[in-house]
């Protein structure tokens, strides 16, 4: 099999990916180790930047995200029982996020694709990029029992954390940064209105808590818990009582509880691959870079890198220039460094470490107070929460 651009990852990088080469007029062909429903069901990422936003839109799948997606102008911070509430559009002159799970945003993508775009296999695993340093890169895969090859002008390696892709980056060149949490999040999807009409983040003294929503009725919710916890140890009257008490205010309310419908744990790393390029291999999302889910960032990022190659690659086709797809990596990580700082911050601003000193939790709670008494502190958080332009 031959195309200009193989993708490899049909996670939300490579979908969007798909779907902006096709919209170009530029053939891509996408393998997808998984199947479709696992694709559409993996439940992550719930809040959109509005460049993401505007990216889906422009590349006309944004259509039923602006019928059901929710549109936030403000998000809740609560600790020590009082709320603060950061007014994103007034402080960023009018940005706001929106609510639509990734889940959502994937079936869209596919739905598409399989429309109108190039091959979307599914169940077909890369084994390896091979000759990245070429004009000829390929993929090997392995699709329906048997080993094929996708010969292509580019790769660009969509594969997630646990992908190959990155592997064909020699390790002489490669460089890894990396900063692991004692903590994780363990989300759940419950049948409960949400708390309240904005997101909620609580840094209580017991760990962090955030009420999240997926529709008017459903809520996604997160506890901090210590690394390692088995999400099944946590029984839903336990769940909901610990919710409650880290979500406690002055003025009683809590989340409405409801039935669990799924839990797992999340554990939080920031990890960062350096380059995002090597010869025509080129690592966009979580392939080159994790953040811890704080920020809301993983996703959002995914879009800025894809949106980068794309238009990377159609500067080639009209100009006859590599310039933007040999700066492809330090125009990406500049991005990504500004999203890593931001979610690192917001990770220490409302978590509890375990180890933490009391002069740190002094500090922690110093910044706490800046934010909230503060407009150009309140305006930092608001811009790094609404996005960092592509
Ligand atoms: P992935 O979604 O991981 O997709 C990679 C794809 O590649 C997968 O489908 C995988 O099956 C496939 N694959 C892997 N190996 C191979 C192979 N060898 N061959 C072929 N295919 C392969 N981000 C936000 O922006 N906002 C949020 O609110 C947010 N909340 C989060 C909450 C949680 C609990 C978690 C876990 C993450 C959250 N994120 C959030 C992060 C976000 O989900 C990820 O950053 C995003 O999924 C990255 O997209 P991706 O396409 O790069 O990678
Ligand atoms: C969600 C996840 C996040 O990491 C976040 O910061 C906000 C919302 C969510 O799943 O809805």
């Amino acid at each position: 099999m031959r195309t200009t651009v193989g993708i490899v990852g049909a996670g939300p990088a490579g979908l969007l990916l798909a779907r902006l080469l096709h919209r170009a007029g530029i053939d891509a062909v996408v393998l997808e180790s998984r199947d479709r429903a696992y694709v559409e069901q993996r439940q992550r990422a719930g809040v959109l930047e509005q460049g993401t936003v505007d990216v889906l839109r422009a590349a006309g799948a944004g259509e039923r995200m602006d019928r059901e997606g929710l549109r936030h102008d403000g998000v809740e911070l609560r600790w020590a029982g009082r709320r603060h509430r950061i007014d994103l559009a007034g402080l960023t002159g009018g940005r706001s996020v929106m609510v639509y799970a990734q889940t959502e945003v994937c079936k869209d993508l596919i739905a598409l694709q399989l429309a109108e775009g190039g091959p979307l296999l599914f169940e077909a695993r890369a084994l390896a990029v091979e000759d990245a340093d070429t004009e000829r890169p390929r993929v090997r895969f392995r699709h329906r029992g048997a080993e094929e090859v996708l010969e292509c002008d580019y790769v660009v390696g969509c594969d997630g954390f646990r992908g190959v892709t990155r592997r064909a980056v020699p390790a002489a060149l490669a460089q890894v940064f990396e900063r692991t949490y004692p903590f994780g999040w363990l989300g759940v999807l419950a049948d409960a209105p949400p708390a309240h009409d904005e997101l909620v983040y609580a840094g209580h003294d017991r760990g962090f808590a955030l009420a999240s929503m997926r529709s008017p009725s459903v809520s996604r919710l997160y506890l901090q818990v210590p690394a390692g916890t088995d999400a099944a140890a946590w029984s839903d009257d336990a769940l909901w009582a610990e919710l409650e008490r880290r979500f406690e205010t002055a003025d009683g309310a809590v989340p409405a509880r409801g039935p669990i419908t799924q839990k797992s744990v999340t554990p939080m790393r920031s990890w960062v691959h350096e380059p995002m390029r090597y010869g025509r291999l080129h690592l966009a999302g979580d392939a080159a870079h994790i953040v811890p889910p704080t920020g809301a960032k993983g996703l959002n990022l995914a879009v800025g890198d894809v949106v980068t190659f794309a238009r990377a690659l159609v500067h080639r086709r009209e100009t006859g220039s590599d310039a933007l797809l040999t700066s492809y990596s330090p125009t990406c990580l500049r991005r990504v460094w500004q999203a890593e700082r931001f979610s690192a911050d917001l990770t220490a601003l409302l978590h509890r470490a375990p180890d933490a000193t009391p002069f740190e939790l002094r500090l922690q709670r110093a910044r706490r107070e800046r934010i909230a008494s503060c407009r150009a502190a309140a305006a930092d958080l608001a811009e790094g929460y609404t996005g960092f332009p592509f």
